[in-house]
């Protein structure tokens, strides 16, 4: 079983990084192979609302210039997938946003690829809008037929400037070991381990 983590920041060393890396630890350390790939900073575009994957239904996004399709080939692959995106303005990044609009619309008009898979939002923030960006996040999970997974105060943490500063965010901390347990309870239960 494999999760495969989204970093939405483009900060690939910041606070994002330092939540999922702890939720990947603690998949791994439950059995659970774990990827991390970065999406935040890259070249990643916005549907062009071309309509041509409805027309081809074969599983790929025909703006072929970017790492689009070698991402959602990884989520595809995927039993459970954590999409994590810092807050700017209340909202997730614009890189996450293009993955999840491209990779929902692919999804679903290939008959719903993510059917039954595991997902869960992770959200970096410094003060306020965090909700609002987890929403956005679960969007994507709810209208593919997935199956979310929470933690014990929403999937939260909270970092500023620096970078680092989630890390003494311990409640913060402690969600993302929560959601790294849950989500291998989830996924051994549905795969019948
Ligand atoms: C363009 C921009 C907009 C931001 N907007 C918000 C915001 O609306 N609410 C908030 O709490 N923090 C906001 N922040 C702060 C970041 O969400 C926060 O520091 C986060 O932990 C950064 O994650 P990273 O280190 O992975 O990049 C913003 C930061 C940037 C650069």
């Amino acid at each position: 079983m494999k999760v495969l983590l989204v970093n939405g920041s483009p900060r690939s060393e910041g606070n994002t990084s330092k939540l999922i890396k702890l939720a990947a630890e603690t998949l791994e350390s439950e059995g659970i192979e774990t990827e991390i790939v970065q999406v935040g900073g890259t070249m990643i575009r916005g549907c062009l609302s071309c309509y041509r994957c409805v027309e081809l239904k074969d599983r790929q996004c025909s703006t072929k210039n970017d790492n689009f399709n070698a991402i959602f080939n990884k989520m595809l692959e995927a039993d459970g997938m954590i999409l994590a995106s810092p807050t700017y303005f209340a909202d997730i990044t614009p890189e996450l946003k293009a993955l999840i609009d491209r990779s929902g619309f692919v999804s679903r008009v290939n008959g719903n690829l993510f059917r039954h898979k595991a997902g869960a939002a992770v959200v970096s923030l410094r003060r306020g809008g965090g909700i609002h960006a987890f929403d956005s996040i679960n969007h994507l999970f709810q209208i593919s037929c997935m199956f979310m997974v929470g933690s014990t105060y929403w999937n939260l943490g909270f970092g500023g400037r620096e970078g680092n500063e989630v890390e003494k965010d311990n409640e913060g901390l402690e969600n993302m070991r929560d959601l790294g347990k849950s989500m291998a309870f989830l996924l051994k239960k549905l795969h019948g381990c």
